[in-house]
């Protein structure tokens, strides 16, 4: 009887065992870590979510992924996609602002008040000239799977109201490591101080630097009115974001599973776009409310005073220069 009551034990524990992976959901083959630069609030995090959502759910739990926002796996975006080289970081949600230093050809989208709008935009990243630039990322260890948006960048400084060109002059401002953007500054008469994105609140706080310029979520989910009183809308350049996978990692992928990567990041994409135009939108009033003055100065001298930049910087995109027209062809259209 004591034998017939173990046998009995044994062979429910064994059932049990075998039944496991079925009750409780297969455990994951593979867990990957997505990092990113923004806050939770930010919709950069909106769409991190919604693609380890779908990856998830697609893949039936098969690949994990977890979240880390607020630079927890890297000081800025240029460590990141480091990091994605490196085999720290396996996929980023994040600006193009870094990728000229790791690829010249990506400078195309940072020349000066080169997107009239956001239809300007996705004509062009949505078509053939989105596709080749990020398709340029294959020859950098990395894998583009989908173009995501930080939106139109602005400044903002704690000095003084911006309406117009003199007003900038003697300004020190963060920038992106970029250096059309840091040319852009100069020829307005700023002092341009690149500077990785985890260390500019505290410069701004410290008074180390006078100003900042970046999207209007941005601004707000970084909290920066509570270091920066003056926001000028100067929209002087579009900040493309991209979804962008380690090439070990999606090499390793299965062809059903790469599948699966694609379509959940331009889900993800479409999604995290309609977020942060939402909070583009919203968040200059919320900017108001927490004390920022808003200034909307004539952008022509701005534009005009830019010009100059094409000319220096044109040369550096070697056989796509011809983009250039052609994106500005598009925005006639
Ligand atoms: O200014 C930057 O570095 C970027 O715009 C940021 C804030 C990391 C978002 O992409």
């Amino acid at each position: 009887m004591k034998y017939c009551i173990r046998s009995v034990v044994l062979l429910m524990v064994a059932v049990l065992l075998f039944c496991a992976p079925f009750t409780a959901g297969a455990a994951p083959k593979l867990s990957l870590k997505l990092g990113h630069a923004v806050p939770e609030e930010n919709a950069y995090h909106y769409g991190a979510l919604k693609f380890k959502e779908l990856v998830e759910a697609k893949t039936g739990g098969e690949v994990q992924i977890d979240v880390f926002p607020n630079n927890q796996l890297g000081t800025g975006e240029r460590d990141l996609l480091e990091g994605l080289q490196l085999g720290t970081v396996d996929v980023y949600v994040g600006s193009t602002g870094p990728m000229g230093g790791f690829e010249k050809r990506f400078l195309l989208f940072d020349f000066p008040f080169l997107f009239k709008d956001k239809k300007h935009v996705y004509s062009v990243l949505d078509g053939e000239i989105g596709q080749h630039i990020l398709s340029l990322l294959g020859g950098k260890g990395m894998h583009g799977l989908a173009w995501m948006e930080n939106g139109f960048r602005n400044l903002t400084n704690a000095k003084r109201s911006i309406g117009g060109v003199p007003d900038v002059k003697g300004l020190k401002i963060r920038t992106m490591e970029n250096k059309v953007h840091m040319a852009m500054w100069r020829t307005l008469g700023v002092d341009p101080t690149p500077m990785a994105w985890s260390e500019v609140f505290t410069a701004l706080q410290q008074g180390t630097i006078d100003g900042q310029e970046n999207p209007i979520p941005v601004i707000y989910t970084s909290k920066l009115y509570e270091v920066q009183k003056h926001l000028a809308l100067t929209r002087h350049v579009f900040s493309p974001a991209m979804i962008v996978v380690a090439k070990t990692v999606f090499d390793s992928l299965s062809q059903e599973h790469k599948k699966i990567f694609e379509d959940a990041a331009q889900e993800a994409a479409l999604y995290q776009r309609q977020v942060c135009d939402k909070m583009e939108n919203e968040f200059v009033d919320s900017l108001k409310q927490n004390g920022m003055e808003v200034t909307t100065p004539d952008l022509a001298p701005f534009q005009e005073a830019c010009k100059s930049v094409y000319e220096e910087f044109r040369g550096e995109l070697g056989e796509d220069a011809g983009l250039l027209d052609q994106i500005i062809a598009i925005g006639k259209e």
